[in-house]
């Protein structure tokens, strides 16, 4: 049984989180503008004494008018104050301008999102990612990243591994509790996780599993560390059903991965690990459940991620219920034999051995 949410808002509230909505993408914008052209930055060199419009139009070349509009409108979505005509930062303002988890969250909602987002209905509609037309003719963002603009690409790898940065060293010493040799890193990307894995252990040979694209700035990554030796990539379409990953593997790994699939897809993946893994070895799956978050704000950012994967990353997959995975998991032969909570931003590892 699921519950999730309250209606304990009164309707003036409420009223004004509708007002809040219905102008989001204006105040997102007006924001991102005040971080960009400096102006957050000088309310918070300030610091309590605070500043005013002409001092901060005069020092960056703007016009009073366009500093105070933008200002003005930050008082009321809450990242300055103002005190005696002179505009201070709030905690919120604060965030905004040094936290790296906003900053990538922004970033990557700006260069990879906001203009494919005027076809989210579209890609409801369909079922497929019809804000990626915005940069080109793909099916999903993951054909088409290594093409993208240098700014959106820069934004997308900015906002993947901020995330899992955080949680591969935490990883580390998870997946080689029971002494694997052999890894398959299942939408390895860049090759980060593999290179670690390789530092961590001395005997462990790593494959990657991915598209040519990602394979080619995986190899680069690979050669600079000195691990060509023991890291090798194989490159594979993993939409397709029919083929199998190489076998004999100790550990299965799928890292920010199995988001990037439909349920039917997920189903198919996880069969092809079971038949990767040898009888003892583990698939350990790396995940942003929405439902297993401590923080409300953990659980929104996923919610509205899930809308990303919608509009632009492939049309039918999401940051899923840790119930929905579990299901499948069990259904492709595996039980989950341990649970690894609060790990990271918002992680969770699960460890599956077969039945
Ligand atoms: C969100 S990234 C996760 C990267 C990394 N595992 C991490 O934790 O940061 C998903 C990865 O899956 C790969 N991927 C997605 N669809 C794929 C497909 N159809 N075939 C091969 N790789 C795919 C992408 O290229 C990308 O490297």
């Amino acid at each position: 049984m699921r519950n999730f949410g309250s209606d304990k808002l009164s309707a003036l509230n409420a009223k004004f989180e509708a007002q809040k909505i219905a102008f989001g993408p204006i105040a997102f914008q007006a924001v991102r503008v005040m971080r960009k052209l400096g102006i957050l930055q000088m309310v918070e060199e300030s610091r309590k004494e605070g500043i005013e419009v002409s001092s901060i139009a005069k020092k960056l070349k703007l016009s009073n008018y366009g500093v105070q509009v933008l200002l003005d409108a930050g008082l009321s979505i809450g990242v300055v104050r103002q005190v005696n005509n002179k505009f201070l930062l709030t905690k919120t303002g604060y965030f905004i301008l040094n936290d790296p988890l906003t900053i990538a969250n922004m970033d990557f909602t700006h260069d990879v999102n906001y203009l494919g987002f005027f076809h989210l209905e579209e890609s409801i509609k369909n079922g497929q990612a019809e804000g990626l037309k915005v940069f080109g003719n793909w099916k999903t963002v993951y054909e088409a990243l290594s093409s993208l603009p240098e700014q959106v690409q820069e934004s997308w790898f900015q906002f993947d591994h901020y995330y899992s940065d955080i949680v591969f060293p935490l990883a580390l010493p998870i997946i080689f509790q029971d002494n694997p040799k052999r890894i398959l890193d299942v939408g390895g990307n860049t090759g980060k996780f593999s290179i670690k894995c390789a530092e961590f252990n001395p005997d462990a040979k790593i494959t990657i599993l991915d598209l040519p694209g990602q394979l080619n700035v995986a190899y680069q990554n690979i050669g600079k560390h000195g691990f060509a030796d023991r890291i090798d990539g194989f490159a594979i379409d993993l939409l397709d059903a029919k083929k199998p990953f190489p076998k004999g593997a100790d550990v299965v790994w799928m890292s920010q991965f199995l988001d990037c699939f439909s349920e039917e897809e997920i189903a198919h993946l996880l069969r092809r690990s079971f038949d990767a893994l040898n009888d003892q070895g583990a698939l350990y799956i790396n995940e942003t459940f929405w439902d297993n978050q401590k923080y409300e704000a953990s659980t929104y950012s996923l919610n509205m991620t899930s809308l990303y994967f919608s509009c632009i990353a492939n049309g039918n997959s999401r940051m899923y219920h840790s119930e929905d995975m579990k299901r499948l998991v069990e259904a492709a032969g595996f039980s989950i034999a341990e649970e690894f909570t609060d790990l990271g931003v918002s992680h969770t590892i699960l460890k599956c051995k077969k039945k």
